[in-house]
């Protein structure tokens, strides 16, 4: 009801400036001096560039789902100028020979100013300025229902703050049923089914197809944003759309950047509307490593946007190797002599483990256990196929063994004598390589990105170049012969990651960019909460 009455009321005072902006003009048409056709042409220019105007102003009262005080008030404002610009003009045409100034248009156009000017100071005392509480309200959007590593970090971060926190999700799932568990309070909004296909690599005709379903989701997230002070995107995604929402809702936005913006992770088109949207909407971006960071800033990125925060991990005082180890080695088939590798992580080319299979041939007495599963794309499963093929070729036959996707992953990290993480491309940060270190196991990790932050070569790990099965094989063999070498790293390496990646300190850090941002002064200026909009039923 009140929406209604604020576009009729915005309609009729549209009528209404557009009578006040057009009188000066409409009243005297001539400038004899000139050819006609120039004549009428000049003469007509001003009325051409109000129709504008309020052509762009019509379009801002449309697209301004936001506060309806914004939208008067650039209302009021946009009346004035045009009505001031209709007097200068009036004053043009009257310094030309044999034109009189029209008293009773000044006077009109005059009006029209005053007029504007008082109604958008008024709009400006009944504004509502919100206060920021002590804790910002955080809208968290992610556009998966999976668990992948961004979203596993993004459980923790809305975990501490559920009091002050909803997540809205574009596809059901796992993710889902963790948050609520966790008590975040979690709405899906589902993404079309063309949309929500479009991966990091897609082209322009396919992103061209998916714009009416991004529009329709980008206003529903930007009516949903008026709630909250805060809109944090974790996603490429869910950049994509929230970044224009949050706009539209007049909210700041904060990205947290998980990815590497660079060629092989994202097609071209993909990165620049990634930079243009962090550019232009995001307030932060919180990427997950240095690598992160600086492909940002490679890309076109703005720095001074930017801030590191790695990921956090719960750190126990203590940590009991799981007692299901053997169990679990018997359930996967392993003879209880073999050296066990893991490699945990969604099954995706990018993720290298061809990689880890092919090198598997040269070393003896091993197995390896592939943890994760498929969880984004077509191309992932096609991929997933792919590795239960290799896994079938003379040398490897009965040495690969597929644990899927886990939500408890300890026992398979305490069941492994070595770690290994194999990405091909750059990685962003590696959640599995910390887990490696804390669970006290040795970890050989590709010399990329993220990773190479992460490790010190020989130190608290071992680095080898990305894709290449040899070095990997050799890295491999090294520790399998040198267990005292290996126990060492090892340890050494628990203490570095316990050090360094405590939940506790990363989630102080994201709590005060939330606080930054909230409180800086841009989004001060903030309409009355509009409550979530109810979500539609999901999926089981
Ligand atoms: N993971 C999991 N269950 C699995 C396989 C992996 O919970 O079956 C977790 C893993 O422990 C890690 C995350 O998924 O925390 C993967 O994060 P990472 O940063 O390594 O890679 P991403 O998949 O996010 O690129
Ligand atoms: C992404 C990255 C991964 C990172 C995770 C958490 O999924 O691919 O490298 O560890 O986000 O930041």
């Amino acid at each position: 009801m009140m929406k209604r009455i604020a576009r009729i009321s915005l309609l009729l005072l549209l009528v209404a400036g557009l009578w006040l902006a057009l009188k000066p003009t409409l009243g005297n048409r001539r400038l004899t001096f000139l050819p006609q056709h120039w004549s009428e042409y000049l003469d007509y220019m001003d009325f051409w560039l109000n129709l504008f105007a309020f052509a762009i102003l019509g379009l801002t009262v449309w697209f301004a789902l936001g506060s309806l005080q914004k939208v008067l008030q650039r209302l009021f404002l946009m009346i004035a100028s045009i009505t001031l610009l209709n007097l200068l003009l009036e004053g043009l045409q009257s310094s030309i020979p044999g034109r009189a100034m029209d008293q009773a248009d000044v006077w009109a156009g005059l009006l029209g100013c005053v007029l504007g000017i008082c109604s958008g100071l008024a709009m400006q005392l009944f504004t509502v300025r919100k206060k920021v509480g002590a804790s910002p309200q955080v809208l968290f959007l992610d556009q998966t229902g999976r668990l992948g590593g961004a979203e596993l970090m993004l459980l923790d971060i809305a975990a501490a703050r559920a009091a002050d926190s909803e997540v809205a999700l574009f596809q059901d799932g796992e993710f889902r049923t963790a948050l609520e568990k966790a008590q975040v309070k979690t709405h899906v909004f589902k993404l079309a089914e063309e949309a929500s296909s479009v991966d990091k690599q897609a082209g322009l005709r396919c992103v061209l197809r998916t714009v009416p379903a991004i529009v329709d989701l980008t206003l529903q997230i930007a009516r949903a944003a008026r709630a909250f002070d805060v809109v944090y995107a974790n996603t490429a995604k869910s950049l994509i759309i929230g970044g224009p929402a949050a706009r539209l809702a007049g909210r700041p936005l904060i990205f947290h950047l998980h990815d590497i913006i660079a060629d092989g992770h994202f097609s071209s088109l993909n990165q620049k509307a990634l930079i243009f949207c962090a550019n232009y909407c995001a307030r932060k971006v919180i990427a997950n490593s240095e690598a992160t960071k600086d492909a940002f800033i490679a890309c076109g990125g703005r720095a001074e946007l930017c801030v590191v925060v790695p990921n956090g991990f719960h750190i126990p005082e203590e940590r009991t190797p799981s007692p299901k180890t053997a169990a679990l080695r018997a359930s996967l088939g392993i003879p209880s002599a073999a050296w066990t590798i893991l490699m945990a992580g969604r099954l995706s080319h990018w993720k290298g483990q061809h990689v880890l299979l092919e090198a598997l041939k040269t070393v003896p007495n091993a197995h390896a256990v592939l943890l994760g599963d498929a969880l984004f794309t077509e191309e992932d499963r096609i991929y997933a196929q792919r590795l239960h093929s290799q896994a079938d070729e003379p040398g490897l036959a009965g040495r690969i063994h597929f644990a899927g996707f886990q939500s408890d992953t300890m026992p398979y990290f305490d069941m492994a004598d070595v770690v290994v993480h194999a990405s091909v491309f750059p990685e962003p940060f590696g959640r599995v390589i910390v887990e490696g270190m804390l669970a006290g196991k040795p970890v050989i990790a590709s010399r990329a990105g993220g990773a190479a932050e992460i490790i010190q070569h020989e130190h608290t790990g071992l680095l080898v170049d990305p894709g290449s099965a040899a070095d990997l094989a050799s890295a491999l063999l090294r520790l399998q012969r040198d267990s005292g070498f290996a126990s060492t790293i090892a340890l050494q390496a628990q203490h570095t990651a316990q050090d360094t990646y405590a939940i506790s300190a990363v989630q102080e850090k994201i709590e005060s960019a939330i606080r930054q941002t909230a409180g800086s002064k841009k989004s001060q200026l903030l309409s009355p909460a509009i409550p979530l909009p109810k979500p539609p039923p999901c999926a089981a």
